[in-house]
């Protein structure tokens, strides 16, 4: 077979490219290593980025969004379960966040790629990439057993963090930036009302968040031991920390339930560069990690492929290819900043290990100066609700 640009991966980076470019004629094939529905009951994060609501909006995937996202005004912290800040991000920067999850988003996207009967390629095994800094880049793949060959013009590696496209860029080219960070988050879904706002907590027994994915969907976190499994964890256990970690009056605010989702995620950080290399480009997760703490992960992956489509959309509009030659620079630049504010959201919510009474100090003098500072809170909004693309 053979196509205009292979895609491997159909997350929310892979799905979306794929749309964009069928939207402006350019052909693809997306090759997918889960079936459909492995990938639709993947539970992530939901938080969106004003510039990413605009980019969904654009692509004619804003009905859904629209109907049933619910607007985040506000950025809330709390610490020590007494103070709470609250900072209104629409005053401060004239944008704000929507929680829309990523789950309905891909659900979203799917059905666009229906609607055209370009669905991906479900359950496509052993993917490998051949040639790609030649000209004729192309990609074998198993399907049902049988051998198969997608000969492209370019490749766009959107397989995820555990994914192969990455491992195509040579050793000697490829840089890779990493830290682990020493706890996990504990996560649950349960159907019970969310509180209106999203809170984030720094609390002397670990950080909390308490978020939501519809009106009787909430989502909630509590920062963990990396050796902890979900067995350590009843229900009532963890609705104990998470009210405790909390100011009262917001703790009384919360409706407690049997948890319908429970899982452990470890925190890292992480980039290769370059993002692209002779016909190869990287999208998304497939180059770069950030921990969950302000929600970056799916937002990145959305302004990349943003950079990513429109580069492609010049090749083959004979608009010339600077742009796409610029794509690793231009989304490097992006990405890094997100890093950035993700590793230092992290560092002013979570206890650390081997935090020593010094660094607890300075910790919480940094949350009474955001308290106080108005141009502290402005650069907060502004890169939480998302830098410009
Ligand atoms: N062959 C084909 N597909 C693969 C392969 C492979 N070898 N390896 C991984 N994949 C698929 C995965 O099954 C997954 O569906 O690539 C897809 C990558 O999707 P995501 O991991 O969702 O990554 P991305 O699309 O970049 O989206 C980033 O996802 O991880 C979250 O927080 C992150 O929200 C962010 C978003
Ligand atoms: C989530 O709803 O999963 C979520 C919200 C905000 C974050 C991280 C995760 O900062």
């Amino acid at each position: 077979m053979k196509t205009q640009v292979g895609i491997v991966g159909a997350g929310p980076a892979g799905a979306l490219l794929s749309e964009l470019l069928w939207q402006a004629g350019i052909e693809n094939v997306v090759l997918e290593r889960q079936s459909r529905g492995y990938v639709l009951e993947r539970i992530r994060a939901g938080v969106l980025e004003s510039g990413t609501i605009e980019i969904l909006r654009n692509a004619g995937l804003g009905a859904r969004l629209n109907a049933n996202g619910h607007v985040h005004e506000t950025i809330n912290i709390a610490w020590r379960a007494e103070e709470l800040l609250s900072i209104d991000t629409a005053d401060r920067v004239d944008r704000v966040m929507m929680a829309y999850g990523q789950t309905a988003i891909q659900e979203d996207l799917y059905r666009a790629l229906d609607a055209r009967d370009r669905p991906p390629r479900f359950d496509a095994d052993d993917v490998e990439l051949h040639d790609v800094a030649s000209d004729r880049p192309w990609i074998s793949y198993t399907h049902n057993g049988i051998d198969e060959r997608l000969d492209c013009d370019f490749i766009a590696g959107c397989d995820g963090f555990h994914g192969v496209t990455r491992h195509a860029i040579p050793g000697n080219v490829r840089t890779e930036f990493e830290k682990v960070y020493p706890f996990g988050w504990l996560g649950i879904m349960s159907e019970t009302k969310p509180l209106p706002i999203l809170l984030y907590a720094n609390h002397q027994k670990g950080f909390a968040l308490c978020s939501m994915r519809s009106p009787m969907l909430s989502r909630y976190y509590v920062q963990c031991s990396l050796e902890d499994t979900i067995d350590d964890w009843s229900d009532d256990r963890f609705w104990d920390e998470l009210l405790s970690r909390i100011p009262s009056d917001q703790a009384a605010k919360i409706q407690t339930g049997p948890s319908i989702e429970k899982s452990i995620a470890p925190l890292r950080s992480y980039v290769a560069e370059p993002m692209q290399h002779g016909r190869l480009f990287l999208a998304g997760d497939a180059a770069h990690i950030v921990p969950p703490t302000g929600a970056k992960g799916l937002n990145l992956a959305v302004s990349d492929v943003h950079y990513l489509s429109k580069g492609l959309i010049d090749h083959y509009t004979s608009a010339g290819d600077d742009y796409l030659a610029g794509y690793s620079k231009r989304a490097l630049t992006r990405v890094w900043s997100a890093v950035r504010f993700s590793w230092w959201l992290t560092s002013l919510l979570h206890r650390f290990p081997d935090q020593t009474p010094f660094d607890q100090r300075t910790q919480e003098q940094e949350l009474i100066y955001l308290s106080s500072s108005r141009a502290a809170q402005t650069a907060l909004c502004e890169q939480y609700v998302g830098l410009p693309l």
